[in-house]
């Protein structure tokens, strides 16, 4: 009997082998060269270029399993998960494909035969849907199969014609449903109960003819083709004759698992079924390399673990406990995806960093949510508190629409994105300010770069640029621009900055100060000296010195990039870079803090490859050889056909249009001076070389020495020695303490001898000198202790400051509050203050004012008691 969820992924792929279709791999769910879509949301992605007739295999039939996730994009169900039976986040999709291989009657005869045979589903429990026009496949229906003609039903709608995405292979469709049952509400596809759960669509055949264009045309694919995908979640509902796919073996198990993570005891709670949908889209997408971020996928990623962490909160969570599933999810799904088990310790780092970032502010966020629901007039949260708490707390806006809609409120969804929009007008303004005017200009000229091979050379003035745009010439003290034919100079690209350096042109000069691309031209910055036309030779020289600097820093930068690689993984990428002549620094996707020993790695693997002296190579290819020989280039970074590739021996190989060392041990030394995080899962990493990195290494040496040297020790017993003598001030520190309270307590017995009968009552009053403000409440507790019944007021002058202090022992309170005490004092001294009714303290600003306003307090404690 075939039930579980993994005996019908298993029966589906024998039964389509069994019929001459290759078995293939699930894909990533990061489509692979498809920028049209966001997450691979059907089987059939992975062989989109095959249905186009641009990619051929060696097989014409396919079966997959592929995972899926429909949350952002064109197909997306975030925000219904958790509140209908059937929508996920993430699902399995089951599919048979044919390349220009069978057709129509072919898929349908399969279909039915695996439902009906091999399930034994019973045939009275179907019924199909075609589309409207579609009369071929009406009669394969009705004629080869024989399904009665009342359960054939026409759709005229998109549902019975499928696309992928708004381009891409599309085509009519026929959808097989399963009658759950006149029990439960619901009417069959296309009548007015459709919505309804009874008649629940389980399995969609597509009968690919079309690659549907930008503009919406048409053209036909080179040959029909089928694509099929049937929700493994659904059918195994229906095997375990259950009515919600969150109640089959895989969900249960993970509801049952994130139940006793969290302690909640109703398995039926609906946010127990957001976090089992939840860990599955989160898991399999870290484990496709997917990071939490503030974009793109990684937003999506980061908008369904903060929705998952929300849930668990609400069921009582009270630690960080989302990574905690990832155990559950591999015993239920590694099996079938061998790379979740792979990936596991990573996607529980990331997981559990990504919780406990967002924790710190969930509570806040929450209460400011909450207090505003409660304000609120009407049923609409408004656009501000919306982007507030996005902006502020981390809430993406669905979420914050998820905790209104389980309250009866609904979100200005308009109000927000106007809100964002008008942030993003003001961080573009901001970036603006300041803005170099030189970015405005441009030019048809192209420059040759002579400077990878020259620092220095002649060449022709072909344009020059003042402020406000091309000039003939430049005169005397002009500040603008220079345009060479030909130039040594390095434009600023790739990070590494532009280079220095001066043009000699006639008897005049120009000194560049920094050199930036302009179109295809090398722009050099600067001032003139003397006058300069556009037609005179120019002798171009680079400050070669600078630049011998920077080629140590980039050369360094490639270094550091495979080291990153190869100690904290391949995770890492790229996301920033600046090389200058006194330092590099390199941003990096990591998700934690880089921790000092895998530092010292990273430091040791880049001076081992320094030492190593590799001859650094660089080569011209063609970019799609380049990245198949593994050279390393920048995700969404646009190269040309034609790309220079920079490697150094066997460790490094990237594409780069930087200027570099030639060999690696022209870099000396490279050291690591400072590691943080500049975004969540963005490092940053920044390390000198060469004389700059061996003068800090002698600084921070001499550092040590003059330490060494005041601690009356040597170097390498700096620390032993500091241990003491930090023990040594603990001890010290621990003796003042002592000796301050016992002089505090001696005060106190001293002014035992002051106490006075007032009315049978024992009272205290008394000015102290000597005694720190801080050590008055300990002082107070020690003399009403002593006095065991009365009044206690004590005030202390320190410098222009009052500190007064009542105590009132419990017997009295009634008669005498120590905070009123307190006050009719303090009201003399210039102050205030407050406390309970046993001991109350205030400040005050008149220190002369104390003995008299002490000496006030028999009289008023003659009249209260
Ligand atoms: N690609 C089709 C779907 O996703 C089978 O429904």
């Amino acid at each position: 009997m075939i039930k579980s969820t993994a005996d019908i992924r298993r029966a589906f792929f024998e039964f389509f082998q069994r019929h001459g279709h290759q078995w293939v791999a699930s894909s990533s769910l990061v489509p692979a060269d498809d920028p049209t879509l966001l997450f691979t949301n059907a089987g059939m992605n992975q062989f989109k270029d095959v249905f186009l007739g641009s990619d051929k295999r060696s097989y014409t039939r396919a079966v997959s399993a592929q995972r899926c996730v429909r949350a952002g994009g064109k197909h997306n169900d975030l925000e219904n998960v958790g509140y209908t039976a059937r929508h996920h986040t993430f699902f399995e999709m089951l599919g048979n494909f044919s390349f220009g291989d069978y057709f129509k009657a072919e898929a349908i005869a399969f279909a039915w035969q695996f439902l009906t045979e091999e399930l034994g589903l019973p045939k009275d429990k179907l019924l199909v849907t075609v589309y409207s026009e579609d009369d071929e496949a009406y009669d394969i229906w009705a004629k080869q199969i024989g399904v009665p003609e009342e359960k054939i039903i026409r759709i005229s709608t998109s549902d019975n014609f499928w696309s992928m995405g708004d381009t891409g292979p599309c085509g009519p469709c026929s959808e097989i449903f399963y009658d759950h049952g006149e029990h439960i509400w619901g009417g069959p596809p296309g009548s007015p109960e459709e919505d309804g759960d009874r008649f629940i669509e389980i399995w969609n055949l597509v009968f690919m003819q079309f690659n549907r264009q930008a503009d919406g045309e048409m053209l036909p694919l080179p040959k029909p083709s089928i694509d099929t995908g049937m929700g493994l979640e659904r059918i195994s509902a229906i095997m375990q004759n259950v009515h919600s796919n969150y109640e089959i073996d895989l969900f249960d198990a993970l509801i049952k698992a994130a139940a006793e993570i969290v302690g909640s005891q109703d398995l039926n709670d609906k946010s127990l079924r957001v976090i089992a949908d939840h860990i599955r889209s989160c898991g399999f997408l870290i484990c496709d390399g997917v990071m939490p971020s503030n974009e793109g996928r990684g937003y999506v990623l980061r908008r369904i673990i903060r929705r998952a962490i929300r849930h668990g909160y609400k069921l009582g969570a009270d630690d960080v406990f989302f990574y905690k599933l990832v155990g559950a999810l591999c015993e239920q799904m590694g099996e079938a995806y061998p790379e979740l088990l792979e990936q596991r310790p990573v996607i529980e780092k990331v997981l559990r960093v990504e919780e406990e970032q967002f924790s710190r502010t969930l509570e806040r966020g929450m209460q400011i949510l909450n207090d505003a629901l409660e304000q609120l007039d009407g049923d609409v949260v408004p656009g501000d508190i919306v982007f507030k708490l996005y902006d502020t707390y981390g809430f993406p806006a669905d979420l914050t629409n998820d905790v209104a809609r389980e309250k009866g409120f609904m979100i200005d969804q308009q109000g927000f994105e106007a809100a964002m929009a008008e942030q993003r007008k003001r961080a573009q303004q901001a970036s603006q300010f300041g803005v170099d005017y030189n970015a405005q200009l441009s030019t048809e000229n192209a420059s040759s770069f002579s400077g990878y091979e020259h620092e220095a050379g002649l060449a022709n003035v072909v344009e020059l640029f003042d402020q406000n745009g091309s000039v003939d010439a430049l005169s005397d003290g002009d500040s603008g621009m220079v345009i060479l034919d030909e130039s040594p100079f390095y434009a600023e690209s790739g990070g590494q900055v532009g280079d220095t350096g001066t043009l000699k042109v006639g008897n005049g000069e120009f000194i560049v100060q920094d050199t930036v691309k302009m179109g295809n031209a090398i722009a050099h910055r600067g001032l003139v000296r003397g006058d300069i036309q556009v037609g005179d030779k120019a002798q171009a020289a680079i400050d070669a010195e600078r630049r011998a600097a920077i080629k140590l820093n980039h050369s360094a930068t490639h270094l550091l990039h495979a080291a990153l690689k190869q100690i904290l993984g391949d995770h890492v990428s790229q996301k920033g870079s600046l090389v200058d002549p006194d330092k590099l620094r390199f941003d990096f996707s990591h998700f934690e803090a880089v921790t000092p020993q895998q530092l010292l790695s990273i430091e040791n693997l880049v001076n081992e490859q320094v030492r190593a002296n590799h001859d650094l190579q660089t080569r011209l290819m063609n970019i799609e050889q380049a990245k198949a020989e593994g050279a390393m280039a920048l995700f969404g970074e646009k190269y040309d056909d034609e790309v220079r590739v920079v490697s150094m021996g066997p460790f490094s190989m990237e594409l780069c249009g930087g200027t570099h060392v030639k060999r690696t041990g022209d870099i000396g030394l490279f050291k690591i001076v400072s590691e943080s995080g500049i975004a969540s899962g963005v490092r940053r990493i920044e390390a000198i070389t060469g004389a700059a990195a061996l003068a800090y290494v002698q600084q921070q040496n001499n550092t040590l020495s003059a330490i060494a040297q005041q601690l009356k020790t040597d170097p390498v017993k700096v620390t032993e020695r500091l241990q003491q003598v930090l023990e040594q001030f603990k001890g010290l520190e621990k003796e003042v303490s002592g000796l301050k309270q016992a002089m505090a307590s001696q005060a106190g017995n001293d002014l035992l001898s002051n106490v006075q009968d007032i009315k049978g009552t024992k009272v205290l009053v008394a000015k102290l000198d000597g005694v720190e403000s801080k050590a008055l409440r300990g002082m107070m507790d020690d003399l009403k202790n002593q006095l065991g019944s009365g009044v206690i007021m004590l005030g202390l002058a320190d410098g222009d400051k009052v500190s007064l202090i009542a105590g009132v022992t419990k017997d009295m309170t009634d008669k005498v509050k120590a905070g009123e005490l307190v006050n009719f004092v303090a009201a003399q001294v210039g102050g205030k203050g407050g406390g309970r009714p046993d001991m109350a303290q205030a400040g005050g600003s008149q220190p002369d004012a104390l003995p008299d306003a002490l000496a006030s307090v028999n009289q008023w404690l003659t009249d209260k008691l």
